[in-house]
């Protein structure tokens, strides 16, 4: 008795009508999920009949499938001695692996992706490094940082600093906390749990992402243990709303049920952003394989309303109106933070709906092109809605590298700041890594609040930073360019 299938009959399906793949001995039918597929269906539909375990596997978690698709699509063991291996494509350049940088080389963040780049395989580098299209977002993150300068003051008695914060409730001994960042087993083999026991250790908040490698309840757990000697450390819950509102209602009570101390809905990502990096890394990789026919093929936008497929899981429809729905399912379990607002507007709705925080943030630059960098977001907030600080917690995130970084977002009004980036490259080189990056911001934090006189983070206030490069930067006026019943009521 034999049930398993026939390499010839996975093979005969491969275009958009029918795709199925072979993953690890088992065959998957994928045609419903060509077009929900993060990367695009193309990267998929080359792969169509075929065994795509090689190019899979690098840049998954292990139980994505299984995960992703429903029973229905699974098909069963496919006969091993019937499939025509493919070996594992070869991209020409890879990664300068030549020198590792020990942790103790590492003097700030930078140098820690360094380090992290050096041991890291191209496929995950790829997806930790990339941001959107032209890089835009990225490079106002980049930039802004600098055109907010310090305004020291001297003559103080700066003998002790306390650099403890409330970060949505939770006591904190640093005021910046662990971004969620999707899939930290792809730099290392314990993922997330490098993250969850660097927190615990250092007494800082830890995000994880929805898309956490390792699951939720042995991230609390793995908190629990570590916890007890003294150290703190606290969870948060990074929602994606999935399409389904009875997966994201499931998610939210699963967050619940296990503790996690506030709810962060991440709102910037109705499609996923197009990041070149990890497309071109597919697309070499493709020709690699022999076969880069598909990634020519452009599917024409519909006549129909929907226009385009959208590609990732997240909800398209996400808007004002959810948040009852959610609410409903958190029950006051802890504060509730809108994540990826990037204009004062949306700042001044999210207080106006009563949410406990906004999180201003570009999405690292992985989303929108050109959008704002969050520093910017916030003097645009102090500029417009400057009612809404104080009412509503303000955190922020996007390349923070610095120790200075993390004074000027407080001195405008931030409670904290996030990181996501260093703290993946931190997590390549385990648990070490990771608390080195808290080390390094630590100190820096330390020694720039003694420089400019500050012994605790409650004395920071605007008069300790210059604002006016970046202020020059900023709309005159919302109503102006954005309400055009404004504007006419003007004119
Ligand atoms: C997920 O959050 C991503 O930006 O890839």
């Amino acid at each position: 008795m034999s049930s398993l299938l026939h390499g010839l009959e996975v093979a005969k399906h491969n275009s958009k009508d029918s795709c199925w793949v072979i993953i690890s001995g088992k065959a998957y039918d994928v045609t419903d999920y060509l077009e929900k597929h993060p990367g695009g269906s193309q990267i998929i539909l080359q792969y169509g009949g075929k065994d795509a375990t090689a190019v899979y596997e690098p840049i998954h978690p292990a139980g994505t499938i299984e995960k992703t698709l429903p029973q229905d699509k699974h098909l069963g063991a496919v006969d091993p001695a019937t499939v025509a291996t493919i070996s594992s494509p070869q991209v020409s350049r890879d990664l300068d692996k030549t020198a590792r940088i020990p942790l103790s080389h590492c003097l700030n963040l930078d140098d820690i992706e360094k380090a992290a780049e050096r041991i890291t395989n191209r496929a995950s580098w790829a997806y930790f490094h990339s941001a959107a299209d032209s890089l835009g977002s990225l490079a106002n993150n980049q930039n802004d940082w600098k055109k907010v300068t310090l305004r020291p003051r001297v003559m103080r008695n700066v003998r002790r600093v306390n650099m403890q914060r409330t970060i949505m409730g939770q006591k904190s001994r640093l005021p910046f906390f662990i971004a969620p960042a999707a899939r930290a087993q792809l730099v290392h083999e314990d993922g997330e749990l490098c993250l969850a026991r660097g927190a615990v250790k250092a007494g800082i908040p830890y995000c994880p992402s929805t898309y956490s490698t390792i699951p939720h309840k042995e991230l609390v757990e793995c908190m629990k243990a570590h916890r007890g000697n003294g150290a703190d450390g606290v969870l948060f819950f990074q929602l994606y709303v999935p399409h389904e509102r009875p997966q994201a209602v499931e998610l939210i009570n699963m967050a619940r049920d296990l503790g996690f101390k506030a709810l962060v809905i991440t709102v910037d990502t109705p499609v996923v952003g197009k990041r070149e990096e990890d497309e071109r890394y597919r697309a070499e990789l493709a020709t690699a394989s022999g076969d880069d026919s598909v990634l020519t093929e452009w599917s024409k936008p519909q006549e129909d309303e929907d226009g385009p497929p959208l590609r990732g899981h997240h909800s398209s429809t996400l808007n004002w109106d959810d948040l009852p729905w959610i609410r409903e399912a958190w029950q006051n379990s802890g504060p509730i933070a809108i994540k990826g607002i990037q204009t004062a507007e949306d700042a001044a709705l999210a207080a106006q709906h009563g949410v406990d925080a906004i999180y201003l943030s570009n999405h690292g630059g992985r989303q929108c092109d050109d959008a704002p960098s969050a520093i910017r977001t916030l003097l645009e907030i102090r500029r417009f809605h400057p009612e809404i600080i104080g009412k509503v917690e303000i955190y922020l995130d996007g390349w923070v590298r610095r120790g200075a970084d993390v004074i000027k977002a407080l001195c405008l009004g931030a409670t904290a700041v996030a990181l996501g980036r260093p703290f993946m490259y931190g997590c390549a080189m385990g648990d070490e890594g990771v608390l080195k990056v808290i080390q390094l911001l630590s100190e820096e934090i330390e020694t720039t609040m003694r420089n400019m006189g500050a012994t605790s983070l409650d004395q920071l206030n605007p008069s300790f930073v210059n604002t006016k490069r970046l202020e020059m930067e900023l709309p005159d006026d919302l109503d102006f360019k954005f309400n055009q019943a404004a504007l006419k009521a003007k004119l």
